[in-house]
């Protein structure tokens, strides 16, 4: 039987609550680096991109049931379909090989991502389902809840309906007004500043930082004779700590944050070989930072972007006016394009070309994984893999390894992030499907637009025959 209709959430007022602005900056307009927090980079508007304000929207105003912050209901007026339900019927567990982009195009992203956007959600001392992540809706749930219901004939998870899902925080624009409708929150700076490599706050870039060489160095662990991420004291070998605190998310992630601070050491020791101790650690630190967040702008404008866009896109020039905040739509749905991307067996390399016998698949591997760093072959063969094997096409393919085993554990579920995306999609009150193809379009076509999809046999142009079979009505 299919049930699983998403209920909406009833308005209640006393539990919501914006986030209230970060402080104000005072900038030095004579200061040589980026700040921490993003604050200063644009003298005109010292707040622009300062980690904990709020996102922009592409697409206009968020598309809310009640104008203010329920989630859409279907055209039909019912409540939309559960998430849960659409991934299941519309994604397909197969593997299409993308052979002009290495896995490490996939990893790339991800660790962009986590220099640019990072979306706080409530915390609540109650989940929404009574078993934790997941299990049944728990009786008079926070109105912060948006739990994806699961259809009694899942084919992956059973006695269970509700999997666990808290909605966004939302605060004031820039001026410390409130918009009308929700308008989420980047916890991190909107800049690609290298801020996943040394942190969005003062506090947290000293605490990285290891000042007794005077080099101007990245806090590091030695340990089975590598130099790896520092960890965070008296806990364990392999709690690796870095300017962003998904850095044990999947191991892969964990490598390229390796990969980073060694390159930050290796610049400053460059830096301090020709300069010597006639400048300060401050002074080596800051300008290996500079040299690193250039590197990193680099590669993702003429190396990543070309393979994720293609070579024609122009970048727009630098405008003082512009307000630099990342798009709703790009951090809640967009740029999650990504996760299509992922495979599950992720095959490592030795030297010599043979296969590792390191290789790991990826539902085996999340925010436990990270041990694998400590084996001293693990991250030349990582990321000898992630240049050897294709990542996975963009497309409605995706790794059952994040469509059901998201974060499992030995004695705990894994989630289906396919359908946590699109539930956040609805938290974030963006557009519908066809609206958003619309308005993406007019943006695109400087010329009258195609007219809009009416059926699902008119999205035949961009949809593969299978996804429009499987997305009739009556199927969902
Ligand atoms: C194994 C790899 C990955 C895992 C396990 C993973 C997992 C996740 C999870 C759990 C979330 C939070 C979902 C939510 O609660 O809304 C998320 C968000 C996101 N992911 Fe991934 N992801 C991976 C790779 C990628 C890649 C390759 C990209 C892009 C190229 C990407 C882009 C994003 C974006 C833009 C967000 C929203 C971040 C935010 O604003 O909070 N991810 N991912």
């Amino acid at each position: 039987m299919r049930v699983a209709k998403t209920d909406t959430q009833e308005e209640d007022a006393s539990v919501r609550q914006a986030t209230p602005l970060p402080a104000a900056p005072t900038c030095d307009p004579t200061y040589r680096y980026r700040t921490f927090d993003g604050t200063c980079n644009n003298l005109n508007s010292p707040r622009f991109g300062q980690a904990g304000t709020i996102f922009q929207r592409l697409m206009g105003p968020a598309t809310y049931a009640n104008d203010l912050s329920a989630i859409r209901l279907a055209k039909s007026g019912n409540p939309l379909p559960s998430t849960r339900l659409v991934s299941t019927t519309v994604t397909v567990n197969s593997s299409v090989f993308d052979y002009d982009a290495a896995l490490i195009t996939m990893q790339w992203g991800q660790f962009m991502d986590h220099d640019l956007t990072q979306t706080p959600q409530f915390t609540l001392t109650v989940g929404c389902c009574d078993g934790g992540r997941f299990g049944n809706v728990t009786a008079n749930p926070n109105a912060e809840c948006l739990h994806i219901p699961i259809p009694s004939d899942d084919p992956v998870y059973s006695n269970v309906n509700c999997m666990n899902m808290i909605r966004s925080t939302y605060g004031p624009r820039l001026d410390g007004t409130m918009p009308p409708r929700r308008q989420q929150i980047n916890a991190i700076t909107h800049w690609i500043d290298g801020s996943q490599i040394y942190g969005n706050d003062n506090s947290t870039a000293q605490t990285l930082r290891d000042k007794s060489s005077g080099k101007g160095l990245l806090a590091f662990s030695i340990q089975n004779g590598q130099i790896l991420l520092p960890t965070s004291p008296s806990t364990c070998a392999e709690c690796f700590m870095a300017g962003d605190n998904r850095v044990r998310e999947q191991p892969l992630l964990t490598v390229m944050h390796t990969l980073w601070l060694r390159e930050h050491n290796r610049v400053a020791k460059a830096l301090y070989a020709r300069f010597g101790s006639s400048r300060s650690d401050e002074f080596y630190y800051q300008e290996a930072r500079r040299i690193v967040i250039a590197e990193f702008q680099h590669i993702t404008y003429t190396e990543y972007l070309p393979v994720i866009l293609g070579p024609e896109i122009p970048v727009p020039p630098f405008d003082t006016r512009s307000n630099p905040a990342i798009f709703n739509e790009f951090a809640a749905a967009a740029f999650r394009m990504g996760h299509s991307q992922l495979r599950s067996f992720i095959k490592l390399f030795e030297a010599d070309g043979s296969a590792s016998n390191q290789s790991f698949f990826l539902g085996n591997s999340f925010l436990t994984g990270a041990y694998r760093l400590l084996n001293p072959r693990f991250i030349d063969n990582a990321l000898r893999g992630q240049l050897l094997i294709p990542a996975q096409s963009v497309d409605e393919c995706f790794a059952p390894d994040v469509t059901s085993q998201l974060f499992r554990t030995t004695t705990a579920l894994g989630a289906d992030l396919v359908a946590i995306n699109m539930q956040r999609g609805r938290d974030h009150g963006l557009p519908p499907y066809v609206r958003a193809r619309q308005i993406a379009m007019e943006i695109l076509q400087p010329y009258p637009p195609p007219p809009p999809p009416m059926t699902f046999d008119d999205l035949a142009p961009t949809h593969s025959p299978e996804v429009i079979f499987l997305s009739y009505p009556g199927r969902i």
